[in-house]
Order: C-alpha cells, then structure tokens, then sequence
C-alpha cells in the first residue's frame, strides 16, 4: 500500500452465517480528496463492505486500512476520523434537526457548548437552519439527509462514507444533495466513499468507480476509462422473425470487434458505429435478413456493467425487508459494539 492512500482494502471477505459470500476477495484503494463510487445492484455487497471499511462489521478475511489505521486493530480511532451515514435513515424523528446533531457531538464526546455551536455551523451549512427547532420527522426527504450529512460531519472527520445517500430522493433532492458533497470534498478536501446503485450518478458524480458484482470487483477506474475500454460503440441490429443467423456475416465487416446475438438481435461492438450501420444493413440483406431496426449508442456504464458481469445492470427496487432488519440493526451498532 502506499502510505498516501486514504482507504485502502485488501482481500476483503465476508461470509454471513458461514454460507453466504457476501464480499468476495474485494481489493481497492481511495486517494485521499477523491470522491470513490462503489457500484452494483442491490445484494452486490455495498453496504457489507461500507460496515467493515467503517468498524462496523468484522471481515471475515483480509484487512483495511483507513487513513493510515488498521481498522481491525483501532477500531474506535478508524470511527473518529470518519463519517458514516447509511442508507437507511438515523436521524431520530422525535427530536430537532438541532438536538439530532448535538447529540451526536455528545457521543464523539464533545462538551455541549461545542456540541451547540458545532449544530448552529452544519444547520447553517446544510441549510436546515429554518428548520433546525423542528421536529426531524417534519423534514422532508431531502432536509433528513441534509440533516444526516450534518450529524455525520459533526466530528470534522476526514473521510466520509456514504451508503447510497440518494435512494429515494428525487432528482432535485438528489442533485442538490450531491451539490453538498462537491463542496465539501472542494472547500475541505474529504474523501468520500459512496455506494450506488444509480449508474447516472456514479458516471457524472464519481472520479473513480469500482464495480461489484455477486462480491467481487468486476472493474475499477475513472468512469472515462472505463467507457473507453469498450474501445468504441455498441450497435444492436435487429433483424424479421424467422431469418438466418447472421453472426458471421456481421463478425467480418470491417471495425467490428464482437458480435453477441441476444433474443434475435445482434449486440456488435465496433470501433465507429455510424459508417458501420449501412454496411451491416447491405449485408444482412444479401444473407436474407431483413433489418428492422438499428441502434447506435456511446457506451454508458450500463454497456459497461453488461460487458464485465455479462448481464444487464438490474435497477432494482428499494430493499427488502430482511435488508432493512439488518440495516436497522448495523444503525443501532454504529456507536457501539461491533459484530
Ligand atoms: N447480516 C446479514 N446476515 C445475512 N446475510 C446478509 C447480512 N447482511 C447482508 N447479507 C446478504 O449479503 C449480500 C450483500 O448484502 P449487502 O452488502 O447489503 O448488499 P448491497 O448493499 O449491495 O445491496 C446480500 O445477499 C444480503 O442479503
Ligand atoms: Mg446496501
């Protein structure tokens, strides 16, 4: 590892209830001041790798280091030198957005004077003052996770780890969300973590991505590099019911690099797909397969995710219920103990 990386992970593994592989030999390093997206469906393992990046759960293999701790051997120094908000919500509903964020100084054991200057600072910055003597379960969506990126700034920490911050915000809520988290990672030079399932986000929002399928890394890099080792465009060809193959014929044209048939259409990838689509129609005709339809598309992380993990990106729907018993349970070890 090299000692300027802010986390660094090295063969993670978890396995739950010696049987499901829920992290899968995950290694990556985050650059101190970068904003690193870990992306994947939901079960891909996101929220289990946050848990032990954070202290919250224990591998069951490998190590981690964050900013410069063994997470494994100082736990409680690796927890005050971050900020964790997952995905499910902590704020108490019951108390103010302003008692919220003071109570969270008291458990990182800041005196109350620091504690309520400390609240009137983030209120202000994450622009819940109006609000801050209400009641938290009067917020709307995106005040409560306004609210809760405050509670997880309240201890000035260095890196910040964020489990899907956005899920279930609206595009509005989610912009001006990820509008707080620029500004932060500028003006303070953060780290952020933060796991996705949104593929938009992850592309425009992210310096660097990983990807996780089933537990494991499928690819990492910028989301450029990444779009780039497609080397080109995707050109999906759909031909009439009933006509030949036409794999072969569409492999041999010039610039096409592979042709994958799916449900009778052809996925080509080739280096510049516009010259290519006439040539390919002229083709397919002269083997007797009518064209009915073509597409050219730059790729997206979707082509991406499909290239590495040979599906498609599934965007999921909320968490089941099981995840959210679980969720609840790791919010309730967040200051406490660790599994
Ligand atoms: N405490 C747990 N006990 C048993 N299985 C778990 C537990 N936490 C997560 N899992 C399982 O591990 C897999 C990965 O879960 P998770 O890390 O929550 O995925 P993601 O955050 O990417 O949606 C899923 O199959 C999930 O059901
Ligand atoms: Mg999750």
């Amino acid at each position: 590892m090299q000692p300027t990386q802010a986390i660094h992970a090295e063969n993670l593994v978890k396995v739950f209830n010696g049987k499901i592989r829920a992290v899968d030999d995950v290694s990556f390093d985050v650059r101190p001041g970068e904003i690193f997206g870990f992306l994947g469906p939901n079960g891909a393992g996101k929220t289990t790798t946050v848990s032990m990046l954070s202290a919250g759960l224990r591998p069951t293999q490998g190590r981690a280091v964050v900013d410069g701790l063994e997470v494994g051997k100082e736990p409680e120094a690796v927890k005050r030198r971050i900020g964790v908000i997952f995905q499910e919500s902590t704020a108490d509903g019951d108390l103010t957005g302003r008692e919220n964020i003071q109570v969270a100084a008291g458990c990182y054991g800041m005196p109350r004077a620091e504690g309520r200057k400390r609240a009137d600072e983030l209120v202000e910055r994450m622009q819940i003052a109006d609000a801050a003597d209400r009641l938290a379960k009067t917020y709307s969506g995106g005040m409560r996770r306004r609210l809760e990126l405050a509670v997880g700034l309240v201890h000035d920490p260095k890196i910040l780890f964020l489990d899907e911050p956005t899920l279930g915000l609206d595009p509005q809520g989610r912009n001006g969300f990820w509008g707080f988290i620029q500004q932060l990672r500028k003006e303070e030079g953060l780290t952020v973590f933060v796991t996705t399932h949104y593929l938009d986000e992850a592309d425009t929002m992210c310096d660097r991505l990983a990807i996780i399928d089933h537990g494991k890394i499928v690819a990492t890099g910028s989301p450029n590099e990444l779009k780039d080792r497609l080397g080109g465009d995707i050109v999906t060809i759909k031909t009439t019911a009933g006509a030949p193959d036409v794999t072969n014929v569409l492999s041999t044209l010039i610039g096409v690099h592979t042709v994958q048939k799916q449900d009778g259409s052809y996925r080509v990838k080739c280096a510049n797909g516009e010259p290519f689509v006439p040539l390919a129609v002229e083709a397919c005709d002269k083997a007797g397969a009518g064209v009915t339809g073509v597409t050219v598309k730059r790729p997206s992380l979707d082509e991406v995710f499909l290239e590495f993990t040979g599906r498609e990106f599934r965007d999921e729907d909320a968490p089941t219920a099981t995840d959210r018993a679980v969720m609840v349970q790791r919010v309730q070890n967040r200051f406490g103990g660790r599994r």
